[in-house]
């Protein structure tokens, strides 16, 4: 593998745990993380960035997790210009084969003025004292000015030749609301590597979030102006629109070897399986067009298409779809395929499980294959990830039965449910099957949750196709999503209504320490 320090080597800073956990309605418990903490490693992302260890004790619990497993990339926590943040944020990432810390202030006249309510001079001492606290535990320091791209010039210069000379060694840049457009960041970009005369002596990242839909090609755009870090997220989660998608920025910069002669060191064929699971474990379905990882960034509809694939697939395919690890293998499994076959598919599709998850995930594909006629990549990638994203559920789902249709009036469902290791049970009925297994879960487990989205989709064709539910919960401003599938559409609705309370529940101790805008 290229080395980062390497001229043309761009290191991948991924922020799905901290920045993508910011998104509304996605949380992640503590397993979760560590799965997706596993999967960035496994996929050679040099930088993850676990969490902000000083918003809750789950957040700390995560970086520190994290910071004890993984040994390949450097795991970063972020942290405000405020020794307690550095303190808790150093405490963290401490067990870290490689530890970072990322601290940063906002620069742009308004936020210091309205958000922070600091004079400039006190924003320029703080940057100055919070990397030297922070270099007090690490050698390896991120500085970022928050809203760099509404900062203005001087003063930003001053502020990254200060915070370089304290010993930032990553000076980020982030368009903290996405309000940049390519040719003026890369210019801003310029601007720092002409004006700061100690400028060499860090990596210059970017941060970029995807209000206008450029994070992307900000992010690229940069790096064609000395920028060798980019900030980026599984999917695109993030803030808002979200940041720049790792996936987006890795497959350009392979793709367009020959107008952006960069690399990185990230396994593409790794990128579907790490866009499954980020997108299971937070419930935010990923749209069919979306770039690289939809569903339907590789097929091809229409018949001239078709024809031009058939000759040359070049003709209409810039990428292969094993080169982001798509598998084109007609393996179609059904109740007669074995362990062995089924391992085989496991590993095509880029998961690579322990015997015990394995044996559970093959016992449910045994279930469905009894259900189904043939079962399709499509049906084991949701049966992999909705195990993935149920273990250490507080609640879980024990039996479920419905009785509906036009004989029976109002609806019925009878539930089961495990609560903390107690099973409870209770009848309720309902405007449809659906909303009397949601009225059962409320008994079962009263909460003031609003019900904002519940969606069901397809995974395959067929009247016999799995149902992926997702359903959106609210309750005081904190959103979460959860998500299941089954060939039984009431029971996939369960399981993602439970799903979604579970992630409330860990949401629950989490607090927003004020003055972090993104
Ligand atoms: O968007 C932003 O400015 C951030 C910083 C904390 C880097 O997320
Ligand atoms: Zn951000």
């Amino acid at each position: 593998m290229t080395e980062p320090s390497e001229a043309s080597r761009v290191v991948i800073f991924d922020t799905t745990l901290r920045d993508g956990e910011q998104s509304p309605g996605a949380s992640m418990n503590l397993d979760e993380k560590l799965k997706i903490a596993q999967a960035l490693e496994g996929m050679g992302v040099d930088i993850i960035e676990a969490g902000f260890p000083i918003a809750s004790h789950g957040d700390f619990e995560a970086v520190n997790e994290i910071a004890k497993v993984i040994k390949e990339s450097v795991v970063c926590g972020l942290a405000r210009a405020t020794h307690n943040d550095i303190d808790r944020c150093a405490e963290a990432i401490k067990p870290a084969t490689r530890g970072r810390i990322h601290t940063f202030i906002s620069t742009s006249p308004l936020h210091m003025k309205f958000k922070l309510q600091m004079e400039p001079e006190q924003v320029f001492d703080a940057v100055v004292d919070s990397v030297t606290r922070a270099r007090g535990y690490t050698d390896d320091v991120e500085w970022s000015c928050e809203d760099g791209s509404r900062t203005e010039h001087d003063f930003m210069c001053r502020c990254v030749e200060a915070a370089i000379k304290a010993g930032a060694g990553t000076i980020n840049i982030p368009d903290t609301v996405g309000y940049a457009v390519p040719d003026e960041f890369a210019a801003l970009i310029r601007m720092l590597f002409n004006r700061v005369p100690n400028i060499d002596k860090a990596v210059i990242s970017v941060h970029c979030h995807n209000d206008l839909g450029l994070a992307v090609a900000n992010s690229l755009a940069a790096v064609q102006n000395g920028a060798r870090q980019v900030e980026c997220t599984i999917n695109g989660l993030g803030e808002r629109a979200g940041n720049a998608a790792l996936e987006e920025v890795v497959m350009a910069l392979r793709t367009r070897q020959d107008h952006m002669p960069y690399s990185t060191g990230v396994k593409t064929e790794n990128i579907m399986q790490a866009s499954r699971l980020v997108s299971a474990v937070t419930g935010f379905t990923v749209q069919p067009n979306k770039a690289i990882v939809g569903a339907n960034a590789f097929a091809h509809e229409s018949g001239i298409h078709q024809d031009g694939m058939l000759k040359n697939a070049q003709t209409y395919e810039i990428m292969t779809p094993e080169s982001v690890g798509l598998s084109m293998s007609k393996l179609v499994l059904g109740k007669h395929s074995g362990r062995h076959a089924f391992r085989v598919k496991l590993t095509e599709l880029g998961y690579n499980l322990g015997d015990n998850v394995l044996q559970d995930v093959f016992k449910r594909f045994k279930d469905l294959a009894d259900k189904k006629k043939a079962v399709f990549d499509e049906d084991i990638v949701a049966l992999v990830d909705d195990e993935a994203v149920r273990v250490n559920d507080r609640v879980q789902v024990i039996s479920l039965e419905i009785l509906c249709g036009t004989k029976h009036r109002p609806p019925k469902a009878t539930l089961e449910l495990e609560i903390d290791g107690l099973i409870k049970a209770c009848e309720a009925t309902g405007d449809g099957p659906v909303d009397a297994a949601f009225n059962a879960v409320k008994e079962l487990f009263p909460h003031t949750a609003r019900l904002q989205l519940y969606q069901v989709h397809a995974v395959t064709q067929g009247t016999d196709a799995q149902a992926e539910v997702t359903v959106r919960l609210e309750e005081k401003g904190r959103t979460v999503n959860g998500q299941s599938a089954d060939t039984d559409t009431i029971v996939a609705s369960v399981k993602a209504y439970v799903n979604a309370l579970n992630k409330l529940l860990v949401k629950r101790g989490k607090t927003a320490p004020q003055a972090l805008s993104a």
